[in-house]
């Protein structure tokens, strides 16, 4: 009798699914697309879609159990993780476990579990009403931040500077929320770092770090940059990977890959800003990662769901110096888009979302991560890499109606 062909079910279907959808499919594996229907460009890869809301974790794993997959795995999404450790953890496959996938996915579970590491920790509180709220807000005096517990892509994410702005964007935050709970926290002003790790039976290994810029937009929580490797001095350095090392082994991660997000205070105190058990999304850990490492994080991740893994990959990071550059759109009506086949002849240039900008796309009002724009690009050394970033901002030109005129691409 034929061999039967390995069954991996992947949850997601969107842009940054796709690199693991198609490493599989290269690699010989059946895929078992999840995801709602809509215009997710992985859903026509898949080898076999099944339409289900990727949080429908008793519906998915009876799929699952029905389909007889051999692995369960998502990449770059945190809205997957729960389900893809409950449907491994019920069939006995290779998985994270429901409840550090919980962690993971959960503002105040982390900031639980660093109090009780000992991990320097924002001061916080959750909260479930606007009263209470306002009681940390007033205890705290200083500027405050509040999210929902559980989501991501900085939805309902203000900074809050006084009490009217709260009682304004409560609603919001809480309305993003599944289980009804807000973090209110002390909002840092500091220096953003972001580190990746890659993890097999709990040992972790850091792949790369970087610097992020943050965007000087009011209640834009993302970054124009992201630049690898990170440039901080080397005793700052040192604190991040050991913290970010006391987080991950700390929170129990078993296997995967992690992307976390740190702030350092003018003390140089470094604090979480929050960790996911998955790869970065904007193409972080399908490209960047292969990019610093030469570690092939799709086939890593493809490898320990199917647990074909033994040991941790071999490598050096830091082997050159990349990282990503985002734009918004303003809300109109796209006009012209020029410079693309200019940009894409750059030797520096890897990867880029051109394709989802043509002439006649409505653009909306931005505040989330989700809308951003990214090029991915790499270069020998920090400062090639911004002459590079400065290159391609000159060559894009994008024209978008709006209702006060013709405006471009928004950088910063
Ligand atoms: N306590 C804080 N102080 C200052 N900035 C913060 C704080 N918490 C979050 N941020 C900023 O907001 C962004 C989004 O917050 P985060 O907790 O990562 O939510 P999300 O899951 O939506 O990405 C962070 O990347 C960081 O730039
Ligand atoms: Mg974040």
């Amino acid at each position: 009798m034929a061999k039967k062909k390995t069954k991996i079910m992947i949850v997601g279907a969107g842009t940054y699914q796709v690199p693991l959808i198609e490493k599989a499919r290269s690699k010989g594996i059946y895929t078992i697309v999840v995801s709602p229907d809509g215009p997710y460009p992985g859903l026509k890869l898949a080898d076999q879609v099944c339409y289900y809301d990727v949080r429908d974790e008793a519906a998915i794993l009876k799929v699952a159990k029905e389909e007889q997959i051999d692995g369960v795995i998502t990449d770059q999404t945190d809205i997957a993780v729960r389900t893809v450790a409950y449907v491994a953890e019920n069939m006995g496959l290779p998985g994270i476990g429901y409840e550090t996938a919980k962690l993971f996915t959960d503002k105040i579970m982390m900031r639980d579990r660093c109090m009780e590491l000992g991990i320097p920790t924002i001061d916080y509180k959750c909260v479930s009403s606007y009263e209470e709220a306002l009681e940390f807000y007033k205890s705290l005096d200083s500027n405050a931040i509040i999210k929902p517990a559980d989501n991501q892509g900085s939805r309902g994410v203000f900074k809050i500077v006084s009490e009217e702005k709260l009682k304004e964007r409560f609603p919001e935050t809480i309305g993003y929320s599944g289980s009804g709970r807000v973090v209110i926290e002390r909002f840092i002003e500091g220096t953003e770092f972001e580190v990746d790790s890659i993890v097999l039976h709990h040992e972790e290994k850091t792949l790369m770090h970087a610097d992020l810029t943050p965007y000087n937009i009011p209640d834009v929580f993302a970054s124009t940059t992201r630049l690898y490797p990170s440039t901080a001095e080397k005793k700052v350095l040192e604190n991040l990977l050991q913290t970010n090392h006391d987080v991950i082994t700390g929170f129990g991660l078993k296997q995967g890959v992690t992307h976390s997000e740190y702030i350092m205070d003018h003390r140089g105190v470094i604090y979480l800003i929050e960790a996911a058990a998955r790869g970065g999304g904007t193409y972080i850990s399908s490209h960047i990662a292969e990019l610093q490492t030469g570690v092939d994080v799709n086939d890593f991740l493809l490898d320990i769901a199917l647990g074909n893994r033994k040991e941790l990959p071999e490598f050096e990071t830091g082997r050159c110096a990349c990282g990503y550059v985002t734009f918004y759109l303003p809300e109109g009506t796209v006009k012209a888009v020029d410079g693309v086949e200019e940009i894409r002849a750059m030797d520096s240039v890897c990867k880029d979302a051109f394709d989802d900008i043509y002439v006649g796309l409505h653009t909306e009002h931005f505040e989330d991560k989700t809308s951003r724009y990214a090029v991915i690009l790499k270069a020998v050394d920090r400062d090639m890499l911004m002459e590079e970033i400065s290159a391609v901002k000159d060559k894009l030109r994008i024209q978008v109606e709006t209702k006060d005129g013709i405006k471009g691409p928004v950088w910063e």
